[in-house]
């Protein structure tokens, strides 16, 4: 499976690259605004800290066919490898996909709320396809949707990628890893919640003072 992280914080990024197996990064209109940085400035980041085979997803902004084809070049010119552009699923957004993936970019079909519609971006031949988990749940049963998208996919032999994306906890990344998604997007502090359960730290800190009493250090053999 894949780890990707969704965010446009590079510091965090490169300290859970460090701590963890990490694809690559999504970002999106609405997280790069929060950065308080241009688009540019985050991209900038984000190539500073990725490694040439992490993944950099960015997202068109433009809402009509030739303004989305063209920020789609232009998100894909930023680096030679790992780059995709993320397309939302609107009508103009579908006719892109089939056209970005005829011109060879790396395509992820975005904004998703249903899995007919990623079914369909699939068919038009995205790479991968992100459903908005959490904002799902707002209409009815998101990891359901998720969990019934990757049948559909199998059952039609469609070799598109499952991201899933919008999670609010970790009991939600939790269902779909079980249901064995292909790639989940995490924000960070999701992910930390996933790492940090404190019956480690209350162990480790045991370990340790058990350790003081007895030897009077801290490590495992004496300097
Ligand atoms: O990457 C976009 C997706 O994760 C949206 O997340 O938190 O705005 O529902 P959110």
């Amino acid at each position: 499976m894949e780890l990707i992280l969704d965010t446009a914080d590079a510091g965090q990024v490169r300290e859970l690259s460090d701590m963890l197996t990490i694809t690559g990064v999504t970002t999106n209109p609405t997280i790069i605004t929060r950065s308080g940085k241009t688009p540019e400035q985050v991209a900038d980041d984000m190539l500073s800290v990725l490694s040439d085979d992490q993944l950099l997803f960015m997202q068109t902004v433009a809402t009509d066919f030739d303004g989305i084809m063209a920020d789609a070049r232009r998100i894909c010119s930023l680096r030679p490898k790992s780059m995709y552009v993320k397309i939302p699923v609107t009508h103009e957004g579908l006719r892109a996909i089939k056209a970005a993936k005829a011109e060879g970019l790396g395509v992820l079909a975005t904004a998703i709320y249903s899995a007919d519609e990623a079914f369909l971006a699939a068919m038009n031949g995205a790479d991968y396809l992100a459903p908005y988990v959490n904002r799902m749940e707002n209409y009815g049963d998101g990891v359901g949707q998720v969990e019934d998208l990757l049948e559909m996919l199998a059952a039609n032999g469609l070799p598109a990628k499952v991201v899933a994306a919008s999670f609010k906890n970790a009991g939600q990344v939790h269902e779909l890893v079980r249901a064995g998604i292909q790639a989940v997007t995490v924000p960070p502090e999701v992910v930390y919640a996933m790492v940090d359960h404190p019956g480690t730290g209350i162990a480790v800190g045991e370990f340790s003072a058990a350790w003081r009493a007895a030897y009077g250090r801290d490590t495992f053999a004496a300097e």
